[in-house]
């Protein structure tokens, strides 16, 4: 069922509330999540994106109560993955040659997934725009690698509307859609979750997009992404956490990864928790073991952190498994300015902290030079030297 977002522009997409995961198993969904596609019913009909793949069906059946498909004059096309272009298929196999708006790499990324290369391609670059009727125009604006290639912004002049697709979004589902009626603490965490976990790598473009957003001076009532809910209450407050969030964001938090085989690496993190606190009382201290926590939830964790700190046991010259894949996750993610540590426990060879720091200083943390390294399981005076790399690290 269609809802309205304003005047003639509603909303024809699909909330998920089983969704368990995303990007394969790369992104873990706790609160549901939707594919939002908007119908344009003005003196052209335009659909902005469609919803991903498994839903196609129903998408195009709901479209077709809605809407005699044959009205549909354009579709644009803000990206090309498959959560939002995935329906494409089945809506064109309804209504072939209908004119898809879309960038240059749109091209390229919709016709490598879905192998139609007689869609009929409408490119268009930042600053193109195109007429709607009733005085109104959809403006398009390219959003290069945030976070696609193919990525693209369409604002609708008249109603003050930007649909910015990914950027803005929250894996959040949100049967009433506006951000005034979400609950405000769960989707503050998941927008924060989804720029963490998939446009902190980006950061140094979403400054950059945000600058040229702003200097085009375009009066923005609503921001309608492609995921969660609809920006209509203060709808630049997302626009103002992404300039916060793409400055090397941190808070005054440390948060302490490790995982163990018998414990002992345990307690060095524990007795470093307990440091930290002692020594700096109004830093905010987690700690996780990664084998027991989600390890995107661990990200948002290490995205609001001044410093980290890891630990694992030496296992077979190296580390453990759980912690070498979040590693290199970690690295990916490419945050900066922030401190880290690295601990752990080890019976003979014992390279497991020395690694560690190297991968640390990989991921482009500034790794100290205290550290705790244990043979065996730790000692009372053993854990006396946690308090030497708990000081490193305030
Ligand atoms: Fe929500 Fe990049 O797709």
């Amino acid at each position: 069922m269609k809802k309205q977002v304003k005047n003639n522009v509603s909303w024809v997409g699909f909330i998920d509330w089983e969704l368990e995961s995303f990007h394969g198993d790369d992104y873990s969904i706790m609160n549901g999540s939707s594919q939002n596609a908007y119908l344009i019913e003005e003196e052209k009909t335009v659909l902005i994106d469609t919803v991903w793949k498994p839903h196609d069906d129903f998408f195009v059946e709901n479209l077709k109560r809605e809407i005699d498909l044959k009205k549909i004059d354009y579709i644009v096309v803000n990206h090309g993955e498959v959560d939002h272009a995935g329906a494409l298929a089945a809506l064109l196999a309804e209504i072939p040659g209908t004119p898809i708006y879309c960038t240059a790499n749109a091209v390229k990324s919709l016709t490598g997934q879905y192998h139609h290369p007689e869609w009929n391609f409408n490119v268009v670059k930042t600053g193109d725009s195109l007429d709607i009727g009733n005085g109104k125009q959809l403006v398009f604006v390219e959003m290069k690698m945030l976070h696609w290639p193919d990525s693209m912004a369409t604002y609708m002049t008249g109603d003050n509307i930007l649909f910015s697709n990914d950027a803005f979004g929250q894996h959040f589902a949100v049967e009433e859609l506006f951000n005034d009626k979400a609950d405000a603490c769960l989707l503050e965490k998941e927008a924060m979750k989804y720029y963490a976990n998939i446009l902190n790598p980006f950061s140094p473009l979403v400054k950059k997009k945000l600058e040229e957003i702003i200097a085009l001076n375009l009066p923005i009532d609503i921001i309608a992404p492609s995921h969660g809910v609809i920006w209509r209450e203060d709808p630049l407050q997302i626009v103002l956490k992404y300039a916060a969030w793409c400055e090397d964001y941190q808070e005054d938090q440390i948060t302490i990864v490790y995982d163990t085989m018998w414990e002992g690496t345990t307690q060095i993190a524990y007795r470093l928790a307990a440091e930290l606190s002692a020594l700096a009382p109004a830093t905010r201290v987690k700690t996780f073991n990664i084998s027991k926590a989600d390890k995107n939830e661990i990200m948002t964790e290490v995205f609001k952190s001044k410093a980290i700190a890891v630990g694992s046991p030496t296992v077979g010259n190296d580390v453990l498994s759980s912690v070498s894949g979040w590693l290199h996750f970690l690295k990916a993610l490419k945050f900066k300015g922030k401190k880290a540590a690295a601990f752990g426990t080890y019976g003979w060879s014992g390279e497991g902290v020395k690694n560690l720091q190297g991968y640390l200083r990989d991921a482009g943390f500034e790794v100290i030079d205290a550290s705790v390294r244990v043979n065996w399981n730790p000692t009372e005076e053993n854990l006396a030297e946690v308090k030497g790399m708990a000081e490193g690290l305030i």
